[in-house]
């Protein structure tokens, strides 16, 4: 089956890089119509290249999702949207001793802070069409704990909680409210880290070993979960987590 977004305006944070990008790239394919909106306007643009480059439709936004005046000038730009994607996010490493306060606000603000902005911009039109479907990136850190990730488990954590209660919220009013959770995913950053590595196949294994398949997830993997949550064939699905982790979350396994 081929889900589609035909005739749909799908707007995706973060959508110049990575999981985003690959995002907005397969929701063109269905034929939505994509508004890619980044903080790094260049990168917007070159997503927005490749889709048209594959036949599609779309436009770049410079959006920062900490400012609230983009988001005044992102909504005057693009009033109705169909799908919305908040999937910008920053990570960070650290235990409770080793994250500073500034920390810990620079990654909220950018992961549940910027979340709740995305929502807050274009989900009132959702509600009030009585139509749509929200995706956000979550993370297996949104699931369970994970070592020396304090600040990007809890916002993750706090992510998940937000799309319960908005699925919950508005589960009568049309607009649909569903997380993807990656496992760990093999973004042109995660690449460019391994080849800093003086031995790039060991630290593969080593990163990729927390998944019960014993490899990283593709940016194009998580967006096919998350067209499948945003496309009409999902339409008794609110509310949910769906962990894209090559069984990461699944349980015990044995490291081997
Ligand atoms: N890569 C992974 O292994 C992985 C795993 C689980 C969850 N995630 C989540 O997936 C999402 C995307 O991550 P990615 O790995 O593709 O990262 P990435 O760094 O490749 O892309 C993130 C994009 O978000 C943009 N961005 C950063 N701050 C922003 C801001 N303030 N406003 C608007 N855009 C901003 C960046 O410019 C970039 O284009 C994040 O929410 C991340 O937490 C990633």
């Amino acid at each position: 089956m081929s889900f589609s977004l035909a005739s749909k305006v799908a707007l995706v944070t973060g959508a110049g890089s990575g999981i985003g990008e690959a995002i907005a790239l397969r929701f063109a394919r269905a034929g939505a119509l994509v508004w890619a909106a980044d903080v790094n306007e260049d990168a917007a643009r070159n997503t927005i290249r490749l889709i048209r480059e594959g036949g599609g439709e779309g436009e770049a936004l410079r959006l920062d999702v900490t400012s609230d005046a983009d988001f005044v000038a992102a909504l005057a730009r693009v009033p109705i949207v169909d799908v919305l994607v908040a999937n910008a996010g920053i990570g960070h490493v650290g235990t409770v001793l080793t994250t500073s306060v500034a920390d810990f606000e620079r990654i909220l603000s950018v992961n549940v802070v910027g979340v709740l902005r995305t929502l807050k911009t274009w989900m009132p039109g959702m509600v009030e069409r009585k139509r749509g479907a929200v995706v956000i990136t979550g993370s297996t850190a949104g699931l369970e704990g994970l070592v020396d990730r304090f600040a990007y488990t809890a916002s993750k954590h706090a992510v998940v909680g937000m799309m319960r209660c908005a699925a919950l919220d508005h589960a009568t009013s049309g607009v649909r409210v569903n997380a993807v959770c990656p496992g760990r995913v093999e973004t042109p950053f995660v690449k460019a880290r391994l080849r800093e590595y003086p031995d790039p196949e060991a630290a593969y294994r080593e990163m990729a070993s927390t998944q019960a398949q014993r490899r990283m997830g593709t940016p194009e993997e998580i967006a096919n979960a998350a067209l499948f949550l945003a496309s009409d064939e999902a339409s008794f699905i609110t509310g949910a987590a769906l962990a894209v982790d090559g069984g990461w979350t699944a349980g015990m396994f044995p490291q081997k």
